[in-house]
């Protein structure tokens, strides 16, 4: 990229020359995003009433679609729900990634009251330690006028704090120690301490400004998406920058418009970023993460700005018998990329505890190794000391002579030998441990919190933020519901628990 670096270094001097630039490690076009990611399947660890699906139950009930340039998720449309909930679905990518450029092309985003949608990435285990980085969600945004979600949401009231907005707040969530400093940005800090522990969770977040272009909900959709851009340079510069640009944007630059882009890439042209993280002390806040989609229905986040966005009746009833109300429910995606410094991921999303309980299996397993060997050691001292006393004890006696055996197992140097603990293994013996410490159910998805987790969690003392892991908000830390905590926070400034402490 020659002529770009020249053009930069013309038009804004020294910065630019310091942009890292980066090579493409992963790009996820059409069935690239079923192939490469997992289902996740299990209870929604927010509280809410959806019901995730696997990848073949949701390509079997027409919620998931692709073509050779576009990927489909959606929420069941057709059908009163029960059970767990109203089925969805929720995805995690197979690899990890840490610092470099993300950039996704997003056509439509689900909107709909009750939905939860979100574009993020996060640690895979021991949440909030690896940290969260929520990019895009939204909550209960409002279809179209007129349109059949519209319709179908009978008794949908005007909001009660003004129109939804349109501009995406993206926000980070951390261990305690991480706070944003002052930065350059387009966009408004709306709080400063990236802390999951504090605020119920609504770690550090900058709203996009809305000043030229929707970057959520309804009006995003309706302008066939656009870009999210993301630089993540938390082990460079100390920081983490987003950029957006609607569809229309005449100004997206050429490399993350085109979604087939896979030359080296640096974000030196992109200006003056919507959100700027800067984080300089959070350098350990945040690891390899998994990147996720998901579409939430209900759940806390959601219940929290429920009624204030004017929607009917109570949620998980509603959710559960306004099947055409999710008309909208839906992520269509074109093109996810991943710049790496080294185009390569970081890692392997792995099975769940991998970073524990395997690392356990395998210090468990080094340790019967090395017994096994000491063993083994053991095993030939003994049966030299057994020839050597029994060269001794044959010495003076006829070879024929059968009081041998009761000689020799009485002599001292057998005695002093004992027999080896019980268990250890000897070369070519299988070890009988019941449970190999790492087959647990492999988790894909960054974000089970089951009850295994959430014990496990509360065990290595990471119970504070209560049993969630990966992005799960504690159902205990959700206060009662502020009175419109996902739209007036430009309104109202104090009302920064706009987040409940959502970090999925
Ligand atoms: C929705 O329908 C009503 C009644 O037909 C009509 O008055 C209104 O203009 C429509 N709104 C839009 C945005 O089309
Ligand atoms: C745009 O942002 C301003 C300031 O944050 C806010 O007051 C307004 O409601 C937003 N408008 C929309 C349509 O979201
Ligand atoms: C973020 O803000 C800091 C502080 O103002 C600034 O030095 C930095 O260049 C900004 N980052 C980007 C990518 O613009």
């Amino acid at each position: 990229m020659v002529h770009y670096s020249a053009i930069l270094l013309g038009s804004f001097g020294l910065s630019t020359a310091m942009a890292q630039s980066y090579k493409i490690a992963k790009s996820y076009v059409g069935q690239g995003f079923a192939d490469d990611f997992d289902f996740y399947t299990k209870d929604d660890p927010t509280g809410g009433y959806v019901n995730y699906l696997s990848r073949a139950d949701a390509t079997s009930k027409g919620l998931l679609s692709y073509d050779s340039s576009t990927f489909t998720m959606a929420v069941d449309a057709q059908n009163v729900a029960s059970g767990r909930g109203r089925d969805s679905v929720r995805i995690s990518s197979k690899d990890r990634f840490n610092d470099g450029i993300y950039i996704l092309d997003l056509a439509h985003m689900p909107v709909g009251c009750g939905t939860w949608p979100a574009y993020w990435t996060t640690t895979e285990h021991h949440w909030p330690n690896g940290g969260e980085i929520d990019i895009l969600e939204g909550a209960n945004g409002l279809p179209a006028e007129n349109s059949t979600a519209w319709s179908a949401t009978a008794n949908l009231k005007s909001p009660s704090s003004g129109f939804p907005p349109n501009a995406d707040t993206s926000s980070l969530h951390t261990r305690p120690g991480c706070s944003l400093v002052s930065s350059t940005q387009t966009g408004m800090i709306k709080t400063t301490s990236c802390d999951s522990k504090i605020n119920n969770n609504a770690g550090c977040g900058i709203q996009y400004s809305n000043a030229t272009t929707a970057s959520i909900g309804l009006q995003l959709n309706q302008q066939n998406g656009g870009w999210y851009a993301m630089w993540r340079d938390v082990q460079g510069s100390g920081g983490i920058y987003m950029w957006f640009w609607a569809r229309n944007d005449a100004t997206v630059p050429q490399e993350v418009k085109d979604g087939s882009f896979a030359g080296d890439i640096s974000a030196a042209s992109w200006g003056v970023p919507a959100a700027n993280f800067t984080i300089p002390d959070c350098k350990k806040d945040f690891n390899d993460h998994v990147i996720v989609f998901n579409i939430a229905l209900c759940g806390d986040y959601t219940a929290a700005s429920y009624s204030a966005a004017g929607c009917p009746g109570s949620c998980a009833s509603f959710v559960l018998g306004n099947p055409l109300a999710f008309a909208d429910a839906y992520f269509k995606l074109n093109a996810l990329r991943v710049f790496t410094a080294n185009g390569q991921i970081a890692s392997k999303a792995g099975p769940e505890g991998l970073a524990t309980g395997a690392l356990a299996g395998i210090i468990v397993a080094a340790v019967i190794v090395v017994l096994g060997v000491i063993g083994a050691f053991l095993w030939r001292l003994r049966r030299k000391r057994r020839a050597a006393a029994t060269a001794r004890a044959l010495a003076p006696r006829a070879m024929n002579d059968l009081s041998t055996s009761s000689v020799v197992s009485t002599t001292d140097s057998d005695k002093d030998e004992g027999g080896y603990p019980v268990g250890v293994l000897l070369p070519g013996e299988t070890p009988t441990r019941s449970k190999a410490p790492g087959a647990r159910d492999p988790r894909r998805g960054s974000a089970s919190a089951n009850t295994k987790k959430g014990s496990k969690a509360s065990k290595k003392g990471y119970a504070a933020a209560a049993t969630n892991e990966s992005g799960h908000r504690a159902k205990q830390n959700v206060p009662a519901a502020p009175a419109n905590p996902a739209f007036a926070f430009s309104n109202n400034q104090t009302k920064d628990k706009f987040r409940p402490g959502w970090a999925v």
